[in-house]
């Protein structure tokens, strides 16, 4: 807490918001905007509103001269006033529960505006039933926006939130680095923004996707530590967690290993949890990607609840069902999800679980269900009555079955659990649970069957499946890890290659030939080289964890000047078209650009 001495300034002695019964009797000079106000019959009441709250003041003739009530009498909402008074103790009947300065208010002896208001394009002030602007009118205006109460208190534990982090990690030994902002293409997997350079033709440095080649080069130089609150930028498709620009808690460490980079972010996540008045439980569970896509269909599982997803295919066996039958011919698998109750359902709202299903990806879904003890539902003919047992449904179960590609039934039967856990409510907001998701493949395959990486090329397979990273490379598990909280994503990270010779074998059956590889990362493998320590770190997702703790359903709440969902800066009104001298200056022509 900031004292109070040191929020003086020669212009106000005191915090409006900050007034409390204890200040009773004292001359203040407080400043700030004009909340609302309000004439009650010749005495008029002012909201006066600063960072730290909103105080009533009162303007009575029988203390505030005559001139200086009308001036107040004139006042715009919005405007910016100094105001000089006594804090006055309110009568017990008068106080104000739902305001911190509701004991009292301040009789007003004079007024002075000093930033006249325009009438504000969005309300600050809502009432009681009053609705949102939209979020485009709030973007648009958001020097506004930003003065309520609900963006204030969001960027204030925002800011709360980065002092921790901070503190926390320099009194663990890691110092904070800054990295360049230009800099050269860093593969995370997504899109780049390209800055032109004037001074070279032709050329073009690209914002950092995250700071990762250059963490692992300051390992390299043996800093040993290194932690950034990093910018980064990236050009992809937005959703409500995502934003081109955001912030990343970036840390490296040398001599480590992956329980190291466990208990570290354990005790840094505890520690932002804590700032937010949440106490977690630690270690997290560990979970790994081979279980966690078998047992929920996804890599960020939300453990909350159980609902876990089961493989039916032995019962599906000998059925005589083309889809079955077709699918386990394939190699498929008949997998599926039991949903307590869900036999009460109306037939469109199993409807409505199938189409999230399709949208996922596979052609539709089996229904089963046990009623009075019986196998019910429309797929139940095809099956013996003794499946109801072998599929272990209880009394009153839904069962969806997916008979599909892995990847299209872990998709499908993920957003049937969680719309399934939303509908039964078994997402509690008070429940927080954190997992690593650890072992997750090596590569992932590009559309055209190519080799990707699943985390980013510098990341070191595991030990164990080294001699496979030829023969069979799907195969590969990597040491790379995932920290999960209730269903997103928090953080990524991995143990790096330190060995510049594997690191070629992974470039290599990345497609990345040896002049490739110099071009791009010939800085790091210079690097590696020259003496690299065993090292990994990991990076969470500061702008998320600001979201979730301050209570946000979008980066945007916690985000001073965030983008909208098409990336574009509304108030500023970037991304623009720029005048032609300066394309030209760059080396770039109008026409290029279209
Ligand atoms: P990764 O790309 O997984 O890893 O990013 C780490 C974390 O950053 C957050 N994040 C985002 N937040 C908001 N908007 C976005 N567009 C966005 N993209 C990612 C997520 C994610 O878990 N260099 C590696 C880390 C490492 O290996 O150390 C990296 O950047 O919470």
């Amino acid at each position: 807490m900031t004292e109070p001495e040191q929020l003086r300034t020669t212009l106000r002695s005191h915090q409006a918001g900050a007034l409390r019964r204890d200040h009773a009797g004292t001359h203040v000079r407080i400043a700030g905007w004009v909340h609302r106000s309000r004439d009650l019959g010749g005495i008029l009441f002012l909201d006066l509103r600063d960072r730290a709250g909103i105080v009533q003041v009162s303007f009575d003739p029988r203390f505030t001269p005559a001139d200086q009530q009308a001036v107040a009498a004139g006042v715009g909402i919005e405007s910016v006033v100094l105001i000089e008074g006594e804090v006055v103790a309110r009568p017990s009947e008068k106080h104000n529960p739902e305001m911190a300065t509701g004991e009292v208010e301040v009789h007003a002896i004079s007024i002075r505006v000093v930033g006249p208001a325009a009438t504000p394009a969005i309300p600050v002030a809502l009432g009681r039933g009053d609705k949102l602007p939209s979020e485009e009118l709030r973007l648009r205006y958001r020097y506004l926006d930003l003065r309520r109460p609900e963006l204030r208190d969001s960027l204030m534990l925002r800011h709360r939130l980065l002092q921790r982090a901070r503190r926390h990690l320099s009194e663990r030994g890691f110092l904070e680095i800054e990295t360049p902002i230009l800099t050269r293409p860093t593969p995370e997997g997504a899109r780049d923004y390209l800055v032109p350079s004037r001074v070279h033709p032709g050329q073009f440095y690209a914002l950092p996707q995250s700071p990762q080649l250059y963490k692992q080069l300051l390992m390299i130089s043996g800093f040993d530590r290194y932690f950034q609150l990093a910018r980064c930028f990236r050009d992809e498709d937005l959703r409500a967690d995502r934003q081109p620009e955001f912030t990343q808690i970036d840390i490296e460490a040398s001599f480590i290993t992956q329980d190291d980079i466990f208990t570290l972010g354990e005790t840094l996540v505890a520690a932002l949890w804590d700032e937010a008045g949440i106490r977690i439980e630690t270690p997290f569970q560990r979970l790994t990607y081979a279980d966690a896509m078998n047992r929920y269909g996804t890599d960020k599982p939300d453990v909350r609840y159980g609902l876990e997803l089961f493989d039916a295919s032995d019962v599906f066996r000998e059925v005589e069902f083309g889809i079955t039958k077709s699918a386990l011919e394939k190699g498929w698998r008949v997998r599926g999800i039991r949903i307590p109750g869900g036999a009460a359902w109306s037939r469109k709202q199993v409807d409505e679980l199938e189409a999230l299903a399709k949208g996922a990806g596979v052609g539709g879904v089996l229904r089963l269900t046990r009623v009075n003890g019986a196998l019910g539902g429309q797929h139940a003919k095809f099956l013996d009555p003794s499946a109801a047992d072998r599929l272990e449904l209880a009394e009153g179960d839904l069962c969806l079955l997916a008979a599909a590609a892995e990847k299209s039934s872990s998709a499908a039967l993920d957003r049937v659990r969680q719309e399934a856990a939303s509908r039964l409510g078994l997402a509690r907001a008070d429940d927080h649970r954190f997992l690593w998701v650890t072992s997750f493949p090596l590569f992932a395959r590009n559309p055209d069957g190519s080799l990707a990486s699943e985390h980013h090329p510098f990341t070191a397979p595991d030990p164990a499946d080294l001699d496979k990273l030829e023969s069979d490379p799907d195969a590969v598990r990597s040491l790379a890890y995932d920290a999960v909280y209730n269903g997103m994503e928090l953080s990524s990270g991995s143990i790096r290659i330190s060995d510049p010779v594997l690191q070629r074998r992974v470039f290599a059956r990345l497609g990345i030939d040896e002049e490739d590889a110099r071009a791009r990362f010939g800085f790091l493998l210079e690097g590696l080289r020259a003496g690299a320590p065993p090292h990994g770190g990991v990076a969470f997702g500061f702008d998320r964890i600001a979201m979730l703790l301050a209570g946000g359903t979008s980066l945007r709440d916690v985000i001073a000047f965030p983008k909208t969902a098409a990336a574009r800066a509304m108030f500023e009104d970037a991304p623009s078209e720029v005048p032609a001298a300066d394309l030209e200056a760059l080396h770039l022509h109008s026409g290029d650009t279209h």
